[in-house]
């Protein structure tokens, strides 16, 4: 028999509230009891960086990065891509100016590029050293055009590297520089969309004879690069080992691209 009648909304919201925390329960209760302390652990150190470090450089440097904006938020330039990407949340500077002070490179040699650089931290955390240029690839132009204002507006006696721009454009359509290149990721995209970029950028410095180094900060989903034949992990030195293991609030990788 066919349901007829007015349908009552009234209290609709009161139990989304209630199936979202519910999934949130079963969330946890599916991932397990560490998964649930790991979580809990990076909130507190990602919050730690924020009121001891993050905000004093913000306000030293003059700069916006600060904040979370969520998936749903981010209106990107390109939509093909929108469902693969994650929220936006800046890399803590100090994790940031460790990982880039682990590299032993001469830096002059190489162009930085952040993929999904938001409003810039990393950017112009990299910006701060020799390298050639430095290039932030951001699909969402809100986050786009406040790290431009933030580059605009920073003290030009922290600016080492002369070229530093933000790109507004999705991952997959940046042409990398003709240039030896370090790549950071902090858990910008899903695995297959990051697979794609890494093996087009893998490709483009095997034409070009070039080398990667790749940055990935927060791991987690880091299967395709573990599993990129032309990739190996680097280990760091002890000293940036431990201070990243204990004060970082995600897990770090470096790869090298492995050259015949
Ligand atoms: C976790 S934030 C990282 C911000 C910055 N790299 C940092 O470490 O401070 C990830 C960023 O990637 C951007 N993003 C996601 N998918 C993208 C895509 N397909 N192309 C370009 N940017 C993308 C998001 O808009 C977001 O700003």
């Amino acid at each position: 028999m066919p349901i007829t009648g007015v349908v009552d909304l009234s209290g609709i919201e009161e139990n989304q509230e209630v199936v979202a925390k519910w999934h949130r329960l079963s969330h946890w209760r599916d991932v397990g009891f560490m998964a649930l302390v790991r979580h809990i652990r990076a909130m507190f150190l990602y919050r730690t960086h924020y009121w001891l470090s993050d905000r004093r450089f913000e306000s030293l440097e003059k700069i916006a990065t600060r904040g979370t904006v969520y998936k749903n938020d981010l209106s990107p330039v390109n939509a093909t891509h929108a469902d693969l990407s994650y929220e936006y949340g800046a890399s803590p500077r100090l994790i940031a100016d460790w990982l880039l002070d682990a590299l032993e490179e001469d830096l002059n040699r190489y162009s930085f590029i952040d993929y999904g650089s938001g409003r810039g931290r990393v950017l112009l955390t990299a910006a701060g050293r020799p390298f050639r240029s430095v290039h932030g690839i951001e699909f969402c132009d809100a986050l786009h055009k406040q790290a431009e204002i933030n580059i605009a507006g920073y003290p030009d006696q922290h600016l080492v590297c002369q070229d530093v721009q933000s790109v507004c454009c999705d991952a997959l359509d940046y042409a990398l520089p003709d240039s030896d290149c370090i790549l950071y990721f902090f858990n910008p995209f899903k695995e297959v969309l990051l697979d794609k970029v890494v093996r087009k950028s893998l490709e483009t410095a095997r034409a070009n004879q070039r080398r990667i180094i790749i940055i990935y900060y927060n791991a987690k989903h880091d299967q395709p690069l573990v599993n990129n034949t032309g990739l190996k992990s680097r280990p760091l030195s002890p000293v940036a080992w431990l201070k990243l293991k204990l004060l970082s609030p995600h897990p770090v990788q470096i790869y090298d691209m492995i050259t015949d």
